[in-house]
C-alpha cells in the first residue's frame, strides 16, 4: 500500500495523467477512501509501478447479454476497478506490468466482499491490447472498457 515513505517524485510511466494521478492525487484518494493504490518497490528503494483498486457498479444494460443473462435482475452488478496501472518507463518491458495486474486480480479474488468482475479503463489501444492478452473481454459498444468475471480469475489462481 501507498504510504508516505514512497518517493513518488521521479516516477514516470510516460502517460501524463498517471503520473500526475499517482503524484499528486494517490494519497489523497487513500486517505479519503476513494481508491486504494499500491506500489511496486524494487529493492533500491524506486518505485516500479502501482495500480489503483476501489469498489464500483456496472449498470445491468452495459453488459454483454450472455454474461447478464445467468445473473438476477439487479440494476447494477457489483465490481471491483482497476482505476489505474503503470510502470515507470525504465522498467517497462522486464514484467512488472503483468506482475501488478495478476497482484491486483490477486488481492480483487481474495476479498470477502462480492464483486461480479474486475473492470479495467483502458487509455488506450495499445492499453487495451496489453489487457485483451491478459483475458479481459470488452464491454459491447465500449471497446476500451473491459471485464474479466471474478469466478475466471478464481480458476487462474487455483
Ligand atoms: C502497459 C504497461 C502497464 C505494461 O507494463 P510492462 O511492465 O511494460 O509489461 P510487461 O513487461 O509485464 O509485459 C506483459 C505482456 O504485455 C505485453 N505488453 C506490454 N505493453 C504492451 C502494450 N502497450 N500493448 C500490448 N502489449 C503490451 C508484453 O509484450 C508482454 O507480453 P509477452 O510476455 O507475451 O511479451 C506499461 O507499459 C505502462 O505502464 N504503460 C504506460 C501506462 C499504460 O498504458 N497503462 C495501462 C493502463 S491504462
Amino acid at each position: 500500500m501507498l504510504g508516505p515513505q514512497h518517493d513518488r517524485a521521479s516516477f514516470e510511466s510516460g502517460v501524463g495523467p498517471l503520473d500526475r494521478y499517482f503524484r499528486t492525487q494517490a494519497g489523497q484518494d487513500a486517505r479519503k477512501n476513494m481508491a486504494a493504490p499500491f506500489v511496486l518497490v524494487l529493492p533500491d528503494g524506486t518505485i516500479a509501478g502501482y495500480y489503483t483498486l476501489s469498489s464500483t457498479a456496472v449498470n445491468v444494460g452495459e453488459w454483454p447479454a450472455q454474461t447478464v443473462r445467468k445473473l438476477p435482475r439487479y440494476p447494477l452488478i457489483p465490481a471491483t476497478l482497476l482505476g489505474r496501472l503503470a510502470v515507470d518507463q525504465r522498467h517497462q518491458g522486464n514484467g512488472y506490468g503483468r506482475f501488478l495486474l495478476a497482484d491486483a486480480l490477486y488481492r480483487a479474488v481474495s476479498s470477502e466482499i462480492a464483486s461480479f468482475a474486475v473492470i479495467v479503463d483502458a487509455k488506450d489501444e495499445n492499453a487495451r491490447r496489453f489487457y485483451e492478452r491478459e483475458s479481459f473481454l470488452p464491454f459491447p459498444d465500449q471497446p476500451l472498457k473491459l471485464f474479466l468475471p471474478m469466478a475466471d480469475i478464481a480458476e487462474l489462481f487455483k
